[in-house]
């Protein structure tokens, strides 16, 4: 799994009251496997949308996104939905967490979704080392942002995606838990040779960083 992730000539703009806007400048980047790369900038900038595109579910106005060898900007609306699943995992900058769903519920589901019956295992570990093996029948109603962020957190990991996409997966943590975070995203990227990349603005994650890119306003 371990491939890079190249952005060549990546931009995007919206149709805005019929007036172009640039929401994401021209962007070339090689995110490498097995490290930590952080993305920084101000709100605004465009880090969101970067990830988006990084995860195909936005399309880049211009350029072609690269997994290693396949051009992923060329594939086919299904094939491209087949290569999310198996490939990406993702955590959103505000929870998506079901309120009907416990936490165990959450990672059952998930592991199902990518048809990997280890991810059971692996997502009910990652929960514990994160401090949440006590609540796994919680629902999301009943935990706090800093909660539902690591069950987030712990979903998109466990079945071991080769691409692990965060966008501010530290913001509603004390510094303890969000150096607990960084250091378990650097443990995973060198660990399965992942390319993780975390929008962030958070001193624990930039400390714990192998790679930086700023993105400055389009
Ligand atoms: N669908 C959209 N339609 C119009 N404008 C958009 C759309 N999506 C994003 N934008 C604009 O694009 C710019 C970049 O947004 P984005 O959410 O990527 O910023 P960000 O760097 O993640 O900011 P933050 O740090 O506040 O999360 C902003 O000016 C935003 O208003
Ligand atoms: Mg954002």
């Amino acid at each position: 799994m371990s491939a890079a992730l190249i952005l060549d000539h990546i931009s995007h703009s919206v149709l805005e009251a019929g007036a172009e806007k640039r929401t994401l400048a021209m962007l070339n980047r090689r995110f490498e496997p097995g490290v930590l790369n952080v993305v920084g900038g101000p709100s605004g900038a465009g880090k969101t949308t970067l990830l988006s595109i990084l995860s195909l579910t936005v399309q880049a106005t211009q350029g072609m996104i690269l997994f290693g060898e396949t051009n992923l900007t060329a594939l086919k609306p299904a094939a491209t939905k087949e290569w999310r699943r198996r490939h990406i995992g993702m955590v959103f900058q505000t929870s998506r967490l079901v309120n009907l769903m416990s936490v165990r519920e959450h990672i059952l589901l998930s592991a199902r979704i990518r048809g990997s019956g280890a991810a059971i295992s692996e997502g009910l570990k990652r929960l514990k080392d994160f401090g949440l093996g006590d609540k796994l029948d919680a629902r999301p109603g009943q935990l706090s942002g800093g909660e539902k962020q690591r069950v987030a957190l712990a979903q998109a990991l466990s079945f071991d995606p080769p691409v692990l996409l965060a966008d501010e997966p530290t913001a509603a943590l004390d510094q303890q838990n969000a150096e607990l975070v960084a250091q378990s995203l650097r443990a995973y990227a060198r660990e399965k040779q992942a390319v993780v990349i975390c929008v962030s603005h958070d001193r624990a994650l930039f400390d714990a960083a192998d790679d930086i890119l700023k993105l400055e306003k389009a």
